[in-house]
């Protein structure tokens, strides 16, 4: 996904042994087949090994078929169970869920989505995630990236509250960002450096004999048991595992005139893109309306999760709120925001947008809390 790492220790030559007699097993983590990005990783233990299956049902959600502007303010939602059942979905369509997780406490289970990219923002609080890459800690600004199929868990230490995309499609740097070697670029607004990557964590070898795996499927879960300990990697190397990147790391691009949001853009996917609104001073042409303009998005829905700062372009918003400005509908600056924001230099905002290709759906857990009259402050 991002640039080449190594941890621990790795045969000389792939698809070798480095003791006979200890044989260790290699596991080739991959996506698409055999033909894109992926990472070997080499066990003490067979990665295959369970003990039983069992099916859980999983609660679905009916597609509400009614569009418009809509608002929630995400930080009433109360805590609620952990990282992995307490993901509180509010927007979805056939390729991806959109949501927050208030977790009210660390699981004594491993997870692993078997279907979906995870992307997480950490709108407050930190900790980590312990994964059979190892270990990735995380704070209050960091995107936490998780590929489909790895298996971790979270060690929250401060109270943790996160904004989140589950998709089908992977979620990826924008190719647009990448030299023809898979550098980022001159001029995009961040480096290879600011990713962070997986510290290397010792392998488990040995322990109790009951370890649960909850496997994440489109309609249901599936729960593993097994008997030898799941972190139990001495080594890997490749180009995928997870990363975490922080948005005060990033450098925003500005201009003489209103920059469309493209310009923010952070990650990409087939569907939909990721972008991130952040602290920068305002368009410099001394006639300048630093607010957006009106805009009818026609191909797009566009979601916005405030996080922090005064959100200038927006009434009523507060950090937690997420907005819906759907297509085939113009939005843009509520009566007598524009008239305040001339003048105005600099913003101190952090918000995180999904724009999706594909429209998106409401769940009802949405529509209870909504703020029921959003598509109406355009109304004098
Ligand atoms: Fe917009």
């Amino acid at each position: 996904m991002v640039f080449y790492i190594k941890r621990g220790k790795v045969p000389e030559f792939r698809h070798t042994y480095i003791d006979k007699d200890n044989l260790l097993k290699e596991e080739l983590f991959g996506f698409d087949a055999f033909d894109s990005e992926y990472s070997l990783l080499y066990h003490l233990y067979d990665p295959a090994e369970l003990e039983v299956v069992q099916k859980e049902p999983k609660k679905l959600y009916g597609k509400i078929d009614e569009t418009k502007h809509r608002h929630v303010k995400t930080g009433k939602f109360k805590k609620y169970s952990d990282f992995f059942y307490g993901r509180k979905t509010l927007f979805f369509n056939d390729i991806l869920s959109i949501g927050i997780i208030n977790p009210e406490s660390n699981s004594d289970y491993y997870f692993r989505n078997a279907v979906c990219d995870e992307l997480f923002f950490v709108h407050y609080g930190s900790g980590e995630i312990l994964s059979i890459f190892g270990k990735n800690n995380y704070k209050k600004g960091d995107f936490i990236y998780i590929p489909k199929g790895t298996t971790y868990k979270i060690n929250i230490k401060e109270e943790s509250y996160f904004f989140f995309v589950t998709s089908l499609d992977h979620i990826k740097i924008p190719e647009r960002y990448l030299n023809k070697y898979g550098q980022l670029k001159e001029g995009t607004p961040y480096y290879d450096r600011d990713f962070n990557v997986p510290e290397f964590m010792e392998p488990e070898e040995s322990g109790k004999s009951d370890y649960s795996i909850k496997i994440n499927y489109m309609n249901c879960y599936m729960n593993i048991k097994r008997n030898y300990p799941v972190f139990d990697v001495v080594g890997w190397d490749g180009y995928l595992y997870p990363f975490t990147l922080n948005v005060n790391k990033m450098a925003p691009i500005v201009g003489k005139l209103h920059m469309p949001p493209p310009v923010h853009q952070t990650f990409e996917s087939k569907t939909f893109m990721v972008g991130s609104f952040l602290p920068r001073p305002f368009d410099f042409n001394d006639k300048s309306i630093p607010i957006p303009y009106y805009h009818n998005n026609i191909d797009s829905d566009e979601l916005i999760f405030y996080s922090s700062g005064n959100f200038m372009s927006r009434k009523g918003i507060e950090p937690g709120s997420i907005t819906l400005h759907v297509h085939g509908m113009i939005h843009g600056p509520q009566p007598g925001l524009m008239e305040n924001s001339i003048g105005k230099k600099s913003t101190d905002e952090v918000a995180i947008m999904v724009e999706t290709y594909k429209r998106l759906y409401v769940t009802n857990t949405m529509l209870n809390n909504e703020e029921k009259d959003y598509y109406l402050s355009w109304k004098e």
